[in-house]
């Protein structure tokens, strides 16, 4: 599966660049061709501020995978501009795109997408496979990353072993292991209930706290509202960008 090889593709080791993350999207447009086509993204121009916590919202097919994907440097756009902390995306090729998304982002899926014989503690350092350096510490970050989303006692656990809110801090504990500046998530909440939603949004906040830089798709309002601001997309385009208070 694709994201299996986004963890797969990180080769370097993770060199935390000054929080200059933002990203930068100018007029990007991506159309797919099966049949009739389809423009996904239609002219879409955002910028994300090192540390600011963006939600994206729309109704299905509007282009919100999409657009992560473009942020995530796992497509490229047919016109228009993509910078990903400083990085000119479209000049990139596929193996520094991986380097970038190995160094700099952390991806979290609503399916979670853990290994499912992998332990928690080697779900959470499999990011860090070629790095062959980490040997002897990665235990030990997989543990420390695991205590801080609460499953200190869970390290040995397999994915079929955990619940489904525990297995989203296993994804998020992962998503963490090299540091990114930038986390990504699509629907990270779509497979929970509602007080376990609520639950892996407090981490969120925290990661927004400790000054991460979050995008965020989700369909539900409430989950939208923790960002510190909403953008609606309509058939590929940004049909409002809605600030809101931020619940921190
Ligand atoms: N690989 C692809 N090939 C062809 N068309 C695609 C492809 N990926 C997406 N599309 C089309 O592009 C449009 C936008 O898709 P996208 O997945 O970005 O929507 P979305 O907003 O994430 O929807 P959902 O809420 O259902 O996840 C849709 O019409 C979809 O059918
Ligand atoms: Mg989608």
């Amino acid at each position: 599966m694709r994201h299996e090889v986004v963890w797969m593709a990180v080769t370097e080791t993770s060199q935390q660049s000054p929080s200059a993350t933002t990203v930068e999207l100018q007029d990007v447009r991506r159309t797919y061709h099966l049949g009739e086509p389809v423009h996904a993204l239609d002219g879409v121009s955002i910028s994300l501020p090192a540390g600011s916590f963006t939600a994206v919202m729309g109704p299905s097919g509007s282009g919100k995978s999409t657009l992560m994907n473009m942020v995530g440097c796992l497509d490229t756009p047919d016109e228009g501009d993509v910078t990903v902390a400083g990085q000119d995306v479209t000049v990139l090729s596929g193996n520094e795109r991986a380097k970038l998304r190995g160094t700099e982002l952390g991806f979290i899926f609503q399916q979670f997408n853990l290994m499912p014989r992998l332990t928690a503690a080697e779900n959470v350092t499999m990011p860090l496979v070629f790095h062959n350096d980490l040997d002897d510490g990665r235990r030990q970050r997989a543990e420390t990353l695991l205590e801080r989303v609460g499953l200190g006692d869970r390290l040995d656990h397999t994915p079929p072993e955990l619940s489904g809110g525990q297995r989203q801090r296993v994804a998020i504990a992962r998503a963490l292991v090299n540091e990114p500046s930038l986390v990504l998530a699509d629907e990270p909440t779509g497979n929970l209930d509602t007080d376990t939603g609520a639950e892996i949004m407090e981490l969120f906040e925290q990661l927004h706290e400790a000054g991460r830089t979050i995008l965020m798709v989700t369909h539900e309002r409430h989950i939208a509202e923790h960002a510190d601001r909403i953008i609606h997309l309509v058939d590929g385009q940004i049909e409002e960008i809605e600030q809101v208070g931020g619940e921190r």
